[in-house]
């Protein structure tokens, strides 16, 4: 089916967001997220990443098991008959932790147990009926598995596996494959991304006059749409890029000044990024207010046309909205959802982000407004988003979710959030039903990632809220005794 350069889009971020999803899906246990330790069919492997080693796997027909159990006073000699039971069952014992049952307080002398033990597969039933049999609430919890995911912002370094389905060296359907010189840029151009370490100073690009050119034809058509059709915040944004930051017609913004500008808004940074990401890795850099830019432009022969994001898509599409404060904790939001979850729920996220930061629609003042970022980077999506052409529905993540895509041609649904307050607040929820062994938190002093899995650590963000109110309430006191 014929495209344009919307439709086109559309299909890229879908494989970079959803299809690639799936794929991890498909090749996972090999490694972190399925993807990063071994070569698979999105592209090149990604380098080793350290700390992955908390994913634990069955092996040899062996089986990982969480433990919990009881012992009253009165079975105290129990923990000798379980020990027992683990002879005979030959189970591994990894792990084990004791502390006074805070169920019964009037009973300081009742413990309670943890274990981690390997135990054969075929065994596991009997196991823990047996121990059921000398203990109290016996409870057995499978091994969970925890895709590795960044801790630190510098972690950020290693969140690089490329998709290289849309590379113009290999693919015979993009409009530079068959001409060199582009070819040869856009390596170029790359290299300055695979390079890049987090923390260093953003590389700069010397734009050809061919280049600038083609992002004149882009910038042109689209901004004679945006008064219209765009969202309130996207305008007011662009307006301060176009003032603050050399945004215009005669040249392409460097990643370096965006990115300072969006730092002072709304603590968002950039890194420059080669191609298509995975989805996981695209994700969780949101985690951390970082976004993922590609730097490169598309082909000159198709300047409303591009099989994939570039500079023209992250510049005009995504820049603006990510200098508006909710808009930027809404995507932080869905990156720390998507932490160490399942494939199935990276699928999920990423057709939220599909919907919501790509391809959403908000109301404003009585109308529909634009403000996803493959609508804002496309003439024909967006005319045809705000036409009466496609179905509305009101933003739901849990439908959202799982809402069916188009991915050759423009979505035949698209939906419409309250406000960005709101659609944070539902994607909150929807994020706290995601199974997950922990909760997380961004520490922004540190620029880390707090997995909150201990009462220890919840204690300390809770110190830390306290002082927030303090400072709130001290706030409230002096405004209203002013
Ligand atoms: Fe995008």
């Amino acid at each position: 089916m014929k495209t344009d350069g919307c439709a086109q889009q559309q299909s890229c971020r879908k494989q970079s967001l959803i299809e690639d999803a799936r794929k991890e899906r498909s090749g996972s246990g090999s490694g972190p997220g399925g993807s990063a330790g071994s070569p698979g069919p999105l592209g090149p492997p990604g380098p080793p990443r350290p700390g992955d080693g908390f994913v634990f796997e069955d092996k040899d027909g062996k089986v990982v098991l969480n433990v919990l159990f009881a012992l009253s006073d009165e079975k105290h000699a129990g923990f000798f008959k379980t020990g027992k039971i683990f002879e005979t069952f030959e189970a591994k014992l990894l792990h084990i932790e004791s502390r006074p049952r805070r169920k019964w307080k009037n009973s300081p002398a009742d413990l309670e147990f943890f274990l981690k033990c390997e135990v054969h597969s075929s065994d596991r039933d009997v196991f823990i009926n047996s121990l059921k049999r000398v203990a109290d609430d016996v409870r057995a919890v499978p091994e969970e598995k925890v895709p590795w995911f960044p801790r630190h912002i510098r972690d950020l370094d290693k969140c690089n596996m490329l998709i290289t389905k849309f590379d113009p060296e290999l693919d015979h359907d993009h409009p530079g494959y068959n001409d060199s010189e582009y070819r040869k840029r856009r390596a170029a151009i790359s290299e300055l991304a695979f390079r890049y370490k987090q923390g260093e100073p953003l590389p700069s690009v010397e734009y050809t006059a061919e280049e600038v050119s083609t992002w004149r034809q882009v910038y042109q058509q689209l901004r004679s749409i945006y008064p219209s059709l765009a969202c309130r915040q996207f305008l007011d944004a662009l307006q301060q890029l176009e003032k603050e930051c050399g945004y215009g017609d005669e040249r392409i913004p460097q990643l370096r000044d965006v990115s300072a500008f969006l730092k002072e808004k709304t603590g968002f940074q950039l890194r420059p990024v080669a191609g298509l990401l995975s989805a996981r890795d695209f994700l969780a850099s949101l985690a951390f207010r970082v976004f993922q830019c590609t730097q490169y432009i598309r082909h000159s022969s198709a300047p409303m046309h591009s099989p994939e994001p570039d500079c023209c898509h992250e510049l005009l599409g995504h820049i603006p909205m990510l200098a508006d404060k909710e808009f930027a904790q809404f995507s932080q939001e869905i990156g720390l959802a998507s932490l160490g979850v399942s494939d199935e729920d990276i699928e999920k996220l990423s057709t939220l982000y599909w919907f919501t930061v790509e391809f959403g629609l908000c109301k404003q003042n009585g109308a529909v407004k634009a403000y996803g970022a493959g609508l804002l980077s496309s003439y024909g999506e967006l005319v045809y988003a705000l036409s009466n052409e496609p179905e509305y529905k009101p933003f739901n993540p849990e439908e959202t979710a799982v809402q069916p895509y188009q991915d050759q041609t423009y979505q035949p649904v698209y939906f419409v959030s309250e406000s960005f307050e709101d659609a944070k607040m539902k994607l909150r929820e929807y994020s706290a039903s995601i199974k997950r062994p922990f909760a997380v938190r961004y520490e922004p002093f540190t620029c880390s990632i707090e997995v909150l899995d201990h009462p220890s650590k919840m204690q300390h963000a809770l110190s830390q809220m306290r002082e927030d109110l303090k400072t709130l309430h001290c706030a409230l006191e002096r405004l209203s005794s002013s």
